[in-house]
């Protein structure tokens, strides 16, 4: 039986600034999904957040791209917005709802997606990442390590289903394009794109049988609405075990908090802090940028689950680091790298001051 996975996700207003959603958003989108279930539309359905973004986790038997599944997360969205974030003036009420209205695809209006179709095997366990403050360039070493580094994935060495290596499909979000790379006879070239994690962004990874194993977000809500209007908080679904990185070996990627982009105004640099869902509300700075993780196990599309992936104390250690680093970043100030680098505040207040001060800049001459 072939079972879609959808994650649909968005950030339609939250309490007290850009911090955490509001408990009736998740209820009426918990209201609305189980409307959806009972129907027979779908499967099963799992809601949570990560700061202020609602996620969907959603089970379906309509293929990615399905028109109803994505209406029924924008009408969701939408819903939410006007009868909970307007009523108690949450803030930035529908924020990441960009279209004026619903045209047959959520991708490009402005909630982020990943999602999968696959056949169930014996047992389907699953890994979802959301992160918030961040972008999905923010996976591109998490899928590294995970599917291409045996120093972080035991199996790549060990397993003789994984021996051969994984196909890393790179996108580039200006140009709109994709490159499959293989590893590891490519992982260079791989590298020195996904390196320039605004630009090259992985999409998904395969192995090289030809098995689905992990589908990232890659929306850029700058590109699409052509200034800044906020970070696009990704999501990611991994597949785990039996001919595939084990859940240990996925989480071990996690462990080095490594420096993304986000965090305050979507302008910083910042550590990725992996925390449990209690600790999923940043604060400092607007951050540090951070990402939970839930594991589940598909049972003819049933989320079994979820296991709070990241509540072990085994990633304190992560977690201290990571503040650490989010010490040293913010001590920069305005400046780079704890500012991100001119190409990227592109989308903010750069032309202006530039467009400002351009009569005033004198030439030099030698
Ligand atoms: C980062 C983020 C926040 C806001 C910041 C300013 O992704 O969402 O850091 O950029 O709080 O928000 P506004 O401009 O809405 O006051
Ligand atoms: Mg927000
Ligand atoms: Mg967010």
């Amino acid at each position: 039986m072939k079972i879609t996975l959808s994650v649909i996700k968005a950030d339609v207003g939250s309490i007290a600034g850009h911090v955490t959603v509001h408990e009736k958003q998740l209820e009426l989108a918990r209201e609305i999904l189980s409307r959806e279930k009972e129907r027979g539309l779908l499967i099963d359905f799992y809601v949570t957040h990560c700061g202020d973004d609602i996620e969907l986790i959603m089970t379906h038997d309509k293929g990615v791209s399905n028109p109803e599944i994505h209406e029924l997360a924008w009408n969701t969205f939408k819903e939410i917005t006007e009868k909970v974030s307007k009523k108690y003036k949450l803030y930035a009420a529908g924020q990441d709802l960009l279209a004026e209205s619903f045209s047959g695809n959520i991708r490009g209006m402005g909630p982020g997606v990943a999602e999968m179709e696959v056949e169930e095997r014996e047992s389907e366990p699953v890994a979802i990442f959301m992160a918030d403050k961040t972008e999905p360039g923010a996976w591109n070493y998490i899928l590294y390590k995970i599917f291409a580094d045996p120093f972080n994935t035991a199996g790549l060495v060990i397993d003789p289903k994984m021996h051969q290596g994984f196909v890393f499909k790179v996108m580039d979000v200006i140009e709109h394009k994709t490159v499959d790379l293989r590893c590891p006879e490519e992982a260079y070239d791989l590298l020195a794109l996904i390196g320039t994690p605004s630009r090259y962004v992985i999409h998904s990874v395969y192995r090289k049988d030809g098995l689905l194993a992990s589908v990232a977000s890659t929306s850029r809500l700058s590109l699409i609405a052509g200034r800044y209007v906020g970070k696009d908080d990704p999501v990611l679904i991994v597949r785990a075990q039996h001919g595939l990185p084990a859940m240990g070996e996925i989480l071990e990627a996690f462990t080095f908090p490594h420096i993304v982009a986000g965090w305050m105004r979507g302008s910083h640099h910042g550590p990725l802090m992996p925390v449990p869902l209690r600790h999923a509300h940043p604060t400092r700075f607007d951050g540090p940028p951070r990402v939970i993780g839930l594991g589940f196990n598909l049972a003819n599309g049933e989320l079994v689950g979820p296991v709070d992936l990241f509540d072990d104390p085994s990633f304190d250690k992560t977690r201290e680091l990571a503040n650490d680093i989010a010490e040293i970043m913010r001590r920069h100030g305005p400046f780079m790298p704890g500012r991100l680098g001119p190409d990227e505040m592109e989308y903010t207040t750069l032309p202006s001051v530039l467009e400002k001060l351009k009569d005033r800049f004198e030439k030099v001459e030698d």
